[in-house]
């Protein structure tokens, strides 16, 4: 009988600071690049008209886990939030399950960080200002992260004015047009995807967009126009070529494997990131499970060191 923590996303979010998130996931990315983290394709089970369901399993430092995880897009109009779900955390070398870990505080944490890593990698040296369009729960924590990685003050766009207003309020931002939070150095969208909020017109050079928000077929965030003016960058191909932004430009023939670089071989230094301070580099992130492998790696260590407060139940 094993005895193993519940932890909360109260927890999670005490043991993990936005700055440990970035670091974690940007070393995240370059040992999945290296090989030495391992994450099979994830799981969509669809469950129309409402969201999908998503298992992403991962295996690295001798933990592995499954999240098991939503999006209900249409749940900000009910009050809910539209991702939700679970960690199981296990032993990678006897089975042993280790933990059970509220989900949307990691993805939250993972989702936000991989932003900055993405602005941290691609971005030019003097990249500042940060424009986020989509500012809900994960909207939010990449703000949180784009900050804590040094970047802002910034512009914070939503069609829920309030929502904006709470982030700018938070961070000491300003809350703006879409046009002004996409005329940033470092725009990072964040919306459920069902319509273009990055237009070709705002694509100033040396800008930097990271994609969030589109993260299963159907969606997109991005000017088809704006999409072709960009170098192109993702998380992990097949991920972002299924069901990213760039899986509709694949679809369609638009978008090539050869055209697209992911970050964790820039971050390691097998392909070349950035080439001019000109170049518009759009990064399309769909989240990995490696990411979420990152965090709670961390909320593990912390359990371990006596440092997250959280109740156990015997299985
Ligand atoms: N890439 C990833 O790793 C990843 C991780 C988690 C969630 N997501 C995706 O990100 C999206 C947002 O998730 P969330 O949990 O933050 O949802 P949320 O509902 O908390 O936030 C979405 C926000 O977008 C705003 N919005 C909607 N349409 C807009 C528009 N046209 N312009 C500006 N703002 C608009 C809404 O008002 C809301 O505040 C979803 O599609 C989700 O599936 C991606």
């Amino acid at each position: 009988m094993s005895e193993i923590p519940v932890i909360s996303a109260e927890a999670v979010f005490a043991a993990v600071s936005p700055a440990d998130a970035v670091e974690r996931t940007r070393i995240a990315f370059e040992r999945y690049a290296r090989g030495e983290w391992v994450m099979p394709a994830k799981v969509y089970l669809d469950s129309p008209p409402h969201g999908d369901f998503r298992a992403m399993p991962a295996r690295g430092d001798d933990l592995a886990l499954v999240k098991w995880v939503t999006s209900f897009p249409g749940n900000a109009e009910r009050g809910m939030p539209a991702v939700r779900g679970v960690v199981v955390l296990s032993d990678a070398t006897s089975g042993e399950e280790l933990a059970v870990i509220e989900c949307s505080s990691v993805t939250s944490l993972r989702t936000g960080a991989a932003a900055a890593v993405s602005a941290q990698a691609l971005a030019p040296p003097q990249a500042a200002g940060v424009g986020v369009i989509g500012c809900g729960v994960n909207g939010a924590w990449a703000a949180r992260c784009l900050a804590a990685a040094g970047y802002g003050p910034g512009v914070c766009f939503d069609s829920r004015p309030d929502i904006a207003g709470a982030l700018a309020a938070e961070l000491g931002w300003g809350v703006g047009t879409r046009q002004e939070a996409a005329s940033q150095d470092v725009v990072v969208t964040v919306t459920p995807g069902s319509e273009p909020v990055v237009l070709a017109s705002d694509l100033q050079p040396g800008k930097h967009l990271a994609a969030l928000g589109a993260d299963a077929h159907g969606k997109a965030e991005v000017e088809r126009e704006a999409l072709g003016r960009c170098r192109l960058f993702c998380d992990e191909w097949d991920q972002a070529s299924a069901g990213g932004e760039l899986s509709g430009p694949v679809e369609d023939g638009l978008v090539e494997r050869a055209g697209v670089t992911e970050l964790g071989a820039v971050l390691t230094g097998e392909a070349e990131g950035r080439r001019s301070e000109d170049e518009v580099t759009l990064f399309d992130s769909t989240g990995l499970a490696i990411q979420d492998l990152a965090i709670v790696q961390v909320v593990w260590e912390d359990w371990l060191a006596g440092r997250v407060d959280a109740p156990t139940v015997s299985l």
